[in-house]
């Protein structure tokens, strides 16, 4: 029988879902408030296109997708995920995931849970044989959560990205269809 993503971390029921009208709050937040996404906080974006996002495909693309990360409370979701896809050699679609959790919902064994759990549902509904995932030298949080969610680091990736003033490396990790659910 066909259900939610969903997992359990002590107290806390984390289920992944779409995106309401009610979320785009939050992102709007994301857009306008410097660092509330941490590291990846790469200046003001227009806080008005996640509503456009929103009317033309609920954030359900076929190459560009977010779900929620919601975790029971009434005040709103935890954060999100998403995920697109690439290809290498231009054959067979590959996964690349992120997530953003708000400050109050870290450290709890959330971040984990809901990035394997979004692994285990693009495997279950998509043929991709990887889910990739990058994450920078600094961001020991989303490295160690990466790990525990069956992640492997892959390398070093030069030069990756332009953010807060350099070009800086970042860090590969990858899931292959075959590698174990830790859910
Ligand atoms: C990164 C993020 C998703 C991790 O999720 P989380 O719910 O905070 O982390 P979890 O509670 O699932 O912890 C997973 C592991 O990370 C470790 N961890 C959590 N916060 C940590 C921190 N600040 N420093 C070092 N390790 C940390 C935990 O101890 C756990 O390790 P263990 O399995 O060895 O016990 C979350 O902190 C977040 O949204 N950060 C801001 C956005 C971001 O950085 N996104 C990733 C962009 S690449």
């Amino acid at each position: 029988m066909p259900t939610e993503p969903s997992a359990v971390a002590g107290d806390l029921t984390i289920r992944l879902r779409p995106v309401r009208e009610d979320d785009l709050a939050m992102f709007r937040r994301f857009a306008v408030e410097p660092g509330l996404v941490g590291l990846d906080w790469a200046g003001f974006r227009d806080a008005a296109a996640p509503a456009r996002r929103f009317a033309a495909d609920g954030f359900l693309g076929e190459d560009d997708s977010r779900l929620m990360v919601d975790a029971g409370a009434a005040e709103g979701a935890a954060g999100f995920v998403g995920y697109r896809s690439g290809t290498f050699g231009g054959l067979g679609k590959y996964w690349e995931i992120g997530i953003a959790l708000l400050p109050e919902w870290r450290g709890q064994g959330i971040g984990w849970r809901a990035q394997a759990m979004l692994c285990d549902y693009l495997f279950r509904h998509t043929p991709a044989q990887r889910v990739q995932a990058a994450t920078h030298a600094e961001n020991l949080a989303e490295q160690a959560s990466l790990k525990r969610a069956g992640f492997t680091l892959e390398g070093v990736i030069r030069a990756a990205e332009f953010r807060d003033g350099q070009w800086r490396d970042g860090q590969l990790f990858s899931r292959l269809r075959d590698d174990r659910s830790p859910l």
